[in-house]
């Protein structure tokens, strides 16, 4: 350990300060107030207790983010006449989070998405997954980065308030080799968008593939169907499936197809034709190859109005694909924050990635990263109405 340097120490504890002052004046409502974060007990898992953090921006948002899987429990967001609702689905415990979360939310990884028979070869090596979703590994195997507590600090940074969270996956956690380290930085800023950072370094060669998956309901969470949202995908070309999910190879264009977003479109429209993509996975389920203008850089990926409330949310991102999943196996056995049950399509999420399975896709964007390398991305979430 290094003993920190006591003037280091001193602007610790002045930030902390200056955190809880922030804090304690924070009024109850979201809008038009000081920028605020403040922290709660929210229980315990096996690994150690639980906090929720709630930010708000003091420009009508107020986000909250558990310390267990970075999971965004809650987004509020106005509508176009100011109205504050939650747009995220979620539950208001920990118990269901921890024992029948299908993803609300959370920091998604080692690797978002999945991986044909859990298995891939890196420098000649074969490594082994759990196979959670037969006969594929998805989103980081029986305990990925979901189901950990994230060790977090909260910042304050003009005008936004923000949290970093950090994990270090021991080298063959779940299969995957190398030790992981990870640092993802929320930051709520007083645009009303919700930034997610990515930061990983390795020891041994590895693959990643990080992303959030939150669920969202423009109208409100619990409120019922995500279907007459209308979405846009900035995505020419989608990664078709074979009947387990996994990506066949080609990049097949939407274009005269229903996977077709390219346009505003009401996400009902064409969810029933009978469209082999469709069947497959049920409704949408698929990953999109995001039309970049530029090989590196943010651009927009996707643009969702939600058209009785007015909200819009806008998602940037840096990666070359977005699976778009639209709640196609909620079921009604999930109770959600509001207390009312998500059935199917109740929900829809947006996940900014690599493509499903490039480990064993050489034509794919490369996951692999090598000691020495820094894999860094961002996404945005922007939140705001139209007439
Ligand atoms: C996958 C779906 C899966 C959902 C919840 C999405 O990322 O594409 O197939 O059901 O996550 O696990």
């Amino acid at each position: 350990m290094h003993a920190s340097h006591p003037s280091l120490r001193r602007v610790g504890v002045v930030a902390v300060v200056v955190l809880v002052t922030g804090a304690l004046f924070t009024p109850p409502s979201n809008a038009g107030s000081a920028p605020g974060i403040v922290r709660e007990s929210f229980g315990a898992t096996a690994e150690g207790p639980v906090h929720r953090y709630t930010l708000t921006n003091g420009k009508g948002m107020r986000v909250r983010i558990l310390t267990y899987g970075g999971i965004i429990q809650t987004i509020e967001v106005p509508d176009r006449r100011g109205r504050t609702t939650n747009v995220a689905l979620g539950f208001d415990n920990l118990t269901d989070y921890v024992e029948r979360n299908p993803y609300f939310g959370c920091i998604t990884g080692r690797y978002a998405n999945r991986i044909a028979l859990g298995r891939f070869t890196l420098d000649g090596v074969t490594y082994q997954l759990p196979i959670n979703n037969a006969p594929n590994s998805l989103h980081g195997g029986d305990v990925g980065f979901d189901k950990h507590i994230w060790a977090t600090s909260p910042f304050r940074r003009d005008g936004n308030v923000g949290l970093v969270m950090r994990y270090t996956s021991p080298h063959l956690d779940q299969g995957y080799p190398g030790t992981l380290t990870t640092t993802v930085t929320y930051t709520l800023t007083r645009g009303n968008a919700i930034r997610m950072e990515y930061r990983a370094t390795t020891d041994r060669p590895t693959v990643v593939n990080l992303t959030n998956h939150t669920y969202f309901n423009l109208a409100g969470e619990g409120s019922g169907s995500i279907e007459n949202h209308t979405l846009q995908l900035d995505a020419s070309r989608y990664t078709p499936v074979d009947p387990t999910l996994i990506p066949t190879g080609s990049l097949d264009p939407v274009a005269g197809t229903p996977m077709d977003f390219t346009r505003p479109t009401a996400i009902g429209e064409r969810i029933r034709d009978d469209f082999t993509q469709l069947v497959i996975g049920r409704g949408f389920d698929h990953n999109y190859v995001l039309d970049r203008r530029h090989r590196t850089g943010l651009q927009r990926a996707a643009r969702v109005v939600e058209p009785r409330s007015g909200r819009v949310l806008t998602i940037l991102t840096e990666e070359p694909g977005i699976q778009f999943y639209s709640g196609n196996f909620l079921d009604g056995t999930l109770v959600g924050t509001s207390g009312r049950m998500y059935r199917q399509g109740d929900g829809f999420a947006l996940e900014t990635q690599h493509f499903p399975d490039s480990p064993n896709q050489a034509a794919f964007p490369s996951t692999v990263l090598r000691p020495g390398e820094t894999y860094r991305t961002t996404t945005i979430y922007q939140f705001g109405t139209t007439r």
